[in-house]
């Protein structure tokens, strides 16, 4: 769009503030501000709050939402053995290079609270890695057992994405060639006000919001990057969050019942803990699967049991996905099919005098897991919490680096009391991921040997 184009838009959605700021520039911050406006989509944002304006936030009916199926963990010798079968089949996808792993680490964090990144954030127990390290590490050791060239997809905002790719730069790729990470950036949308304005950045730009983890797929697909991976013959998408520490990076099972099942898409999903643990519910709604949020419950349905006194929606959406590249196709094939949704949160932007203010802000995001009920089929699978889940939310309290540490430690000690080691009480212990990814190949390197840790210990 062109400066006279952009000003015209403004004119027609009501935007005299914007227009009157504009007008004061400088010829030559004037050209910024029309430069920096392109780049933002004005008239999706100006759609969607047309669309939403005058709609209270809609609950999901849940008279219509029922169990899913999901594949549960195994027990039976009949489950053990499809698992199996799956494992095999996931091996022989990544030997093949037909997966890569996408983080999606585009989000502002805001209560975490640090100061960066969430993806730079000390997390390991012993030697305090960054997630992206444990994460790149596992990538490493991966590659390495399967001889495979795992692509790793950094998927930023464009607020983050310079400091991201310094990170990664500066630390040698934490070991990964430099040619097996990309980088790509997903879309912003202008931030409005309650009331529809624009809201002033600075003084050369508008402020803006990443577009929602869900703008993954499209943003992988419009910069080429899902059309660059087929051409390389990758299929399948491993994606997950950078919040997570204990993501089990390229599950083989879970690639191997993706495929099993002829899956679009696929979820892993946890038992909720208690009723508080606020995650997102996998069901079926209206005949479908899909994860319908916390926040779209009631509070009262949110907390309710079934007739045998359990948790009625258990099943945890833990942001851990399996996505065919064919369905990343057709999503956006003709035009990006997932919904918005729109959020009001605090934000700080430029009064009409130029001073930093703090106000109310209209978000528009799209939700990755909006593509489920779009799948032609879609699989889920429950995995055990203490192995697996461990996110990075607070930055105290529950889902905090605190609890997420402890998990990492236990289960640490549980491979290592399992191998045959004794482990001290109070003692912290990290397992690099380029020492073992788990527990059969921790039990494999200390085979015959006697291990007895009596302080803090990193096994690298
Ligand atoms: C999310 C899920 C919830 C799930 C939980 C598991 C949503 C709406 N809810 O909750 O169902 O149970 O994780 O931990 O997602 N991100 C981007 N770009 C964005 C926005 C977010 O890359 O524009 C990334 C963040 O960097 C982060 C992840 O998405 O890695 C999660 O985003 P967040 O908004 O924190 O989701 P949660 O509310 O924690």
């Amino acid at each position: 769009m062109d400066s006279q184009s952009i000003l015209d838009l403004l004119e027609r959605h009501g935007q005299p503030h914007i227009l009157g700021h504009v007008q004061r520039l400088s010829p030559g911050k004037r050209e910024v501000f029309c430069r920096n406006l392109a780049r933002l989509n004005l008239p999706l944002a100006f759609q969607l709050y047309g669309e939403f304006s005058g709609q209270k936030g809609s609950r999901t009916d849940l008279s219509s939402i029922g169990p899913a199926p999901i594949i549960s963990i195994p027990k039976t010798p009949e489950e053990i053995q499809r698992r199996e079968k799956a494992i095999h089949l996931g091996e022989a996808l990544i030997r093949g290079n037909q997966v890569a792993v996408l983080i999606v680490a585009g989000g502002q964090g805001t209560r975490l609270g640090f100061p960066g990144p969430k993806g730079f954030f000390p997390i390991s127990p012993v030697k305090k890695k960054p997630l992206f390290q444990l994460f790149a590490e596992s990538i490493q050791a991966l590659s390495t057992r399967y001889r495979a060239g795992m692509p790793l997809l950094v998927m930023t905002s464009q607020e983050n994405r310079e400091e991201t790719e310094t990170f990664f730069e500066s630390r040698g790729f934490f070991g990964l060639p430099k040619s097996q990470v990309h980088f790509f950036c997903q879309g912003m949308l202008p931030t409005l006000t309650p009331g529809g304005k624009l809201i002033l950045g600075d003084e050369t730009s508008l402020l803006a919001n990443p577009d929602g983890h869900g703008g993954s797929l499209k943003a992988l697909y419009e910069s080429g990057l899902a059309g660059r991976l087929k051409g390389q013959g990758v299929s399948e998408i491993f994606y997950f969050q950078v919040d997570n520490p204990l993501a089990k990076i390229a599950d083989p099972a879970f690639i191997g019942y993706h495929r099993q099942e002829g899956a679009d898409i696929s979820t892993k999903v946890v038992r909720r803990q208690n009723l508080e643990e606020k995650v997102g519910i996998y069901g079926m709604v209206n005949g479908k699967p899909a994860i319908i949020e916390y926040s779209d419950f009631s509070p009262k349905d949110y907390r309710s049991r079934d007739e045998q006194g359990n948790i009625r929606y258990w099943a945890g959406n833990m942001a851990i996905h399996m996505i065919s590249l064919s369905f990343v196709d057709r999503l956006n094939r003709r035009g990006f099919a997932l919904p918005y949704h729109r959020a009001v949160k605090e934000v700080e932007g430029l009064d009409p005098a130029g001073r930093n203010e703090k106000m109310a802000g209209l978000k528009f995001e799209t939700f990755v897991f909006d593509s489920i009920p779009l799948a032609q089929k879609a699989c889920c699978m429950e995995v055990v919490r203490e192995e697996e889940f461990a996110p990075v939310k607070n930055q105290t309290g529950i889902d905090s680096p605190d609890t997420a540490r402890q998990a990492m430690n236990s289960l640490f000690r549980r491979w290592l009391t399992e191998a045959g080691g004794e482990v001290a009480p109070n003692v912290q212990v990290e397992i690099s991921p380029l020492f073992a990814l788990d527990q059969e190949e921790l039990a494999e390197k200390l085979k015959g040997k006697k291990v007895v840790v009596g302080e803090d210990t990193y096994f690298g």
